[in-house]
């Protein structure tokens, strides 16, 4: 596989064909007697065989080994990644911040660079998620690793990742998401020129991520289909000493292969993992007046199965232009049933002055108050309301119906400000009724 110049099919999971030898890929029928150049034919689905075709997920991929030549799966020790549902500690409803977590100074791989931050619902029943932050500066190897408990959606803030997947590579930046499916065998480098990465992952145990329903904006908007990536096939033919990871309800384990994973010769289908620069992302916004809600911000969402009730809503805060007229221009001040945690990629997130930075991350749970800290609500609220261009920014938010519950470790952390609710301390009262 080259770093350099990767191609990608465009669309969000279309139908893709794609070999990596001519004539690979059966013509008219999935699984022939005989596969083209000895391959064997695997077929891999992400829905039940039954779920309706607008939402059935499934790829075969013509290997050169099926999956099941591996050693049994023996317990693997892996320190910092929880599972919902948690023993313990319960959840918390204190609002909560977190500094960047720093890059370890030992070599670290991805796997054992995460650390999990909160986790909810419950993994078993296929609702909820697990979100991760993590921070690495070693190169995947002779190890492989795949996710039975959920898709990985990922967030880098820092560093240039190279996702080997089974199914081809992604190459993802800063400003960019790339999204795992449930079960894809794949490995994390770090693409020429980055020392160390850092960033987030929501594990999402519910259903796949699509995209949103547009409603009155109408056929475009906000992500658009054609904008999505997914990798052509590339296989390496490896023999050798490899180790499989794999987490799967709530615990690690480990396979041993004689051969490496990444020997899909040709797929076709339209589940795969894919890749989407934020850049893209058509703002939709007021020109009016008022601040509307942030689910107008929606990226990819989960649905859970209430309708309009998300088991997951990925969302972001891009740079746009304000220009609500007598309007405070920052988040108001709210309490949600949805709980929120957010990260910040670069630049600065309109409701807070300081302390939430990039890399950093906030846990907003059910019905904790929040908003714009004093700073913010005093210069928004004197502000000289010209059209203004917010240029620096892109802040994203998981949000999802089920409360969070933060891990042990990331409240013991010592990234975590414990002093985080004073930021809204010194917000005063301006209340005169004499003055209407
Ligand atoms: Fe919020």
């Amino acid at each position: 596989m080259t770093t350099e110049t990767l191609e990608y099919q465009s669309g969000f999971r279309n139908h893709f064909s794609t070999e990596a030898l001519p004539g690979a890929l059966p013509i008219g029928q999935n699984s022939p007697q005989r596969c083209a150049y000895g391959l064997y034919a695997e077929q891999y689905t992400g829905s039940a065989f039954t779920a309706p075709r607008h939402q059935n997920l499934r790829s075969w991929l013509y290997r050169i080994r099926p999956s099941v030549v591996q050693s049994a799966y023996r317990p693997l020790a892996v320190e910092g990644v929880a599972t919902a549902p948690l023993a313990k500690p319960a959840a918390d409803p204190n609002q909560m911040r977190w500094d960047p977590l720093p890059v370890p100074a030992e070599p670290t791989d991805f796997v054992d660079g995460l650390l999990s931050i909160a986790v909810n619902g419950d993994a078993g029943t296929q609702a909820g998620c697990g979100v991760h932050v993590y921070a690495f500066n070693r190169d995947m190897t002779e190890r492989f690793f795949y996710n039975a408990d959920g898709e990985l959606l990922i967030v880098p803030q820092l560093g240039t990742l190279r996702l080997r997947t089974e199914l081809g590579e992604l190459q993802v930046k800063g400003g960019e998401i790339a999204v795992i499916p449930r079960g894809i065998k794949f490995q994390v480098r770090l693409a020429e020129g980055s020392d160390a990465a850092r960033g987030y992952i929501c594990e999402n145990y519910g259903s796949p991520l699509e995209l949103p329903g547009l409603g009155p904006i109408g056929a475009n908007g906000l992500a658009n289909p054609r904008d999505f990536q997914s990798p052509v096939a590339s296989y390496e033919d490896l023999e050798g000493e490899y180790e499989l990871v794999a987490k799967f309800s709530g615990r690690f384990w480990v396979t041993q292969l004689d051969h490496s994973p990444l020997d899909v010769v040709a797929w076709h289908g339209n589940y795969a993992p894919y890749k989407y620069d934020l850049a893209h992302f058509n703002t939709i916004n007021t020109v009016s007046f008022d601040h509307p809600d942030p689910s107008i911000f929606t990226v990819l969402t989960s649905a859970s199965d209430t309708p309009g009730m998300a088991n997951l809503d990925f969302v972001i805060f891009p740079p746009r232009w304000m220009v609500a007229e007598n309007t405070f221009r920052p988040p108001y001040f709210h309490r949600n049933l949805m709980s929120e945690f957010m990260g910040l990629i670069h630049g600065e997130y309109d409701a807070k002055a300081e302390g939430f930075l990039p890399g950093g991350a906030s846990l907003h749970n059910c019905m904790s108050p929040h908003g714009p800290d004093a700073d913010t609500f005093e210069k928004a609220s004197n502000a000289e309301l010209a059209p203004q261009h917010q240029g620096d920014t892109l802040a994203f938010m998981f949000e999802s119906r089920y409360v969070y519950h933060p891990t042990e470790a990331a409240l013991d952390a010592e990234i975590r400000q414990r002093d985080y609710v004073d930021v809204w301390s010194t917000l005063r009262s301006h209340f005169d009724p004499e003055q209407p």
